[in-house]
């Protein structure tokens, strides 16, 4: 079973996805790490993406693995997290996502990783492009000032001392670059269930999820 998350920045869907995957143990992939990744490996090397490559189309010492229910990303032996969600990659991912040739290696990495297995996947085009036969998509909004104070109440509590302005403008700019890029570009697939979360609890959100899956699952088993 493939269930689909794609929304726009700071709605939630990410945790939301890790929830749902725990809850019915599938694999949870959060998509973005992987853009934030070779966004942050372009940073460290000093290189465009085409100039990591290797002969095979690999990236060396770039590693996925599967580990509880989750991704874990390993870049020279160092595990993937706090460094992926920098300023500095905050400001050049989407630029680095709407190149086609990022897109199709992430895509093709995505594919291979999680063959035949049951998958949560967020992103922004997992149901449009990544898995169009998802068993379930979800689309996930909520208006751009509150996305805007949950990012920011989020910086804060990792210690981060961004202002609420510059956030505010981040997330516009990736908006902006991820509903407008040409491959791939942010949109609700036709057949996805669309939820606008700006009033709801991230408890709420669940339960109004959980609600659509679990009617799914019984369809499946009738
Ligand atoms: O957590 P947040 O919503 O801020 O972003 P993310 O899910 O980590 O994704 C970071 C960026 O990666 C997005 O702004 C997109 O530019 C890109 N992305 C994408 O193009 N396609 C995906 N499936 C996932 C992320």
């Amino acid at each position: 079973m493939i269930i689909a998350f794609d929304g726009h920045s700071s709605t939630g869907k990410s945790s939301l996805a890790k929830e749902i995957a725990k809850h019915y143990h599938f694999i949870h992939l959060d998509s973005g790490a992987l853009y934030r990744t070779i966004t942050f490996i372009t940073i460290l090397e000093n290189k465009s993406f085409d100039e990591l490559l290797d002969e095979n189309y690999c990236i060396p010492f770039l590693t996925v693995k599967c580990d509880d229910n989750e991704l874990s990303i390993f870049y020279k032996n160092q595990k993937l997290e706090s460094q992926l969600r920098t300023q500095e990659v905050n400001s050049k991912v989407s630029k680095i996502a709407s190149q086609p040739r990022v897109r199709d290696y992430v895509t093709s990495l995505i594919r291979e990783t999680l063959k035949d297995k049951s998958v949560v996947a967020d992103g922004r085009d997992i149901g449009t492009e990544v898995f169009p036969n998802s068993d379930l998509k979800f689309f996930i909004t909520a208006k751009p000032e509150i996305r805007s104070k949950r990012r920011f109440l989020e910086v804060q509590a990792s210690g981060g001392n961004s202002s609420l302005e510059s956030i505010h403008q981040n997330l516009m700019d990736r908006d902006k670059i991820d509903s407008s890029r040409e491959v791939a570009p942010l949109r609700v697939a036709e057949d996805a269930i669309f939820i606008d979360n700006t009033f709801l609890t991230k408890e709420e959100t669940f339960i109004l999820v959980k609600s659509y899956i679990d009617r799914k699952i019984e369809d499946i088993s009738e």
